[in-house]
């Protein structure tokens, strides 16, 4: 079955098509980090716009990269939630014209599922149940995937996503936006242990995190190094930043695996790329003989590979809408509840 997958959620106009949740045929991304990096991260009103001047182009290189005719197209998957409500709204409106033009199918799927899809497109032996840490620029989710379509979250973050804190730290150090994968590169020349930072604790929660604090400490440093002029070593702070994050997410991850009882974990989402976070995951895993699974580096970040992964497995389980499809800026991933939900026979 081959599925047309689109994503439009955050500042990445993108379209794939991939066949039976598994095979990329095609995958295009057109990004938009260039235009926003001027405003210091994502311009809503910006973001749509240039997806709806770039989302024709894009769906038409997927399917040209495929060798498709948009007749030869099983489905169309789209992600509806959660995300920029403009945004989300350009590729909604887009797949249900397609759909409405073609009768082809019409699946709606969550951006954060469409996440830890992208695992299964790298690595096909991977299958549910299994834990996954869900690590992007919104959200920071430690989730029981105990079917394709089925997820149990046991930790989240408190308060800053994972993303968003490197985001963050990243700009206190004076690193241009998305800070993330820059960070990470300065941070592999600087010394992890060179600055001691704080690594807060939820009471009462062990697989929760929270990062306001550690970010509010990176900020804090910097801005009392520059009243007192004195230089901050940047790469040291960057090593120093990304090695705690690593380490309060690894150990709750592993804290969550033994109680839990799963020997097979996943990462998923744009920090899943972290290679401090990839690195101390591995050595640990190894240590205890569980096996870990990554996306490649191309899948990390937002793709419409990984929504018509997802895409593929929830019209297996039944999810398509209707014309009535509206978009949601917001959606636990455990319970989707799309406004338009179709019997499977229909
Ligand atoms: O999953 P994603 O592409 O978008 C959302 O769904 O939010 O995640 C984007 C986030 C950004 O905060 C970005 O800075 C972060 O992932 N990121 C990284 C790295 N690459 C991307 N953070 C740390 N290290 C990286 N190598
Ligand atoms: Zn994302």
């Amino acid at each position: 079955m081959k599925i047309l997958g689109i994503e439009s959620s955050c500042d990445e106009t993108a379209a794939a098509v991939v066949e039976d949740g598994v095979k990329i045929l095609s995958s295009s991304v057109n990004s938009q980090i260039m235009e926003h990096r001027k405003f210091g991260g994502v311009v809503p009103e910006i973001a749509s716009r240039r997806h709806t001047e770039n989302i024709i182009s894009v769906v038409q290189d997927a399917l040209g990269q495929a060798g498709l005719s948009l007749g030869e197209i099983d489905g169309i998957a789209v992600t509806a939630a959660p995300g920029l409500i403009g945004a989300l709204l350009v590729g909604v409106n887009f797949a249900k014209g397609l759909c409405l033009a073609t009768g082809k199918p019409l699946i709606p799927v969550h951006h954060i599922r469409g996440h830890i899809a992208a695992n299964y497109l790298a690595h096909p032996e991977l299958k549910p149940p299994y834990l996954c840490l869900v690590v992007s620029g919104g959200h920071s989710h430690l989730v029981e995937v105990l079917d394709y379509t089925s997820f149990h979250v046991v930790g989240r973050t408190r308060d800053d996503a994972a993303g968003e804190a490197f985001d963050k730290a990243a700009r206190a150090m004076g690193f241009p936006y998305p800070g993330g994968v820059i960070l990470d590169k300065e941070a592999q020349r600087g010394n992890p242990h060179a600055y001691r930072l704080p690594q807060p604790k939820v009471d009462g929660s062990p697989y929760d995190f929270s990062f306001s604090g550690l970010k509010t400490a990176v900020i804090n440093l910097v801005h009392n190094a520059a009243q007192k002029g004195e230089a901050l070593n940047a790469q040291d702070l960057a090593a120093s930043f990304q090695f705690t994050v690593a380490e309060i997410l690894t150990n709750r991850f592993l804290l969550a695996a033994r109680d839990l009882r799963y020997n097979i974990l996943a990462v998923a989402g744009g920090v899943s790329a972290n290679s401090g976070l990839r690195e101390m995951l591995r050595e640990k895993c190894l240590q205890e003989n569980r096996q870990i699974y990554f996306p490649p580096l191309s899948l990390c970040g937002d793709n419409a590979a990984m929504i018509a992964s997802q895409g593929f497995y929830e019209y297996r389980a039944g999810v398509q809408a209707g014309m009535e499809l509206n978009a949601s800026p917001s959606m636990p991933i455990d319970g989707c509840q799309w406004n338009s939900i179709l019997p499977a026979s229909m």
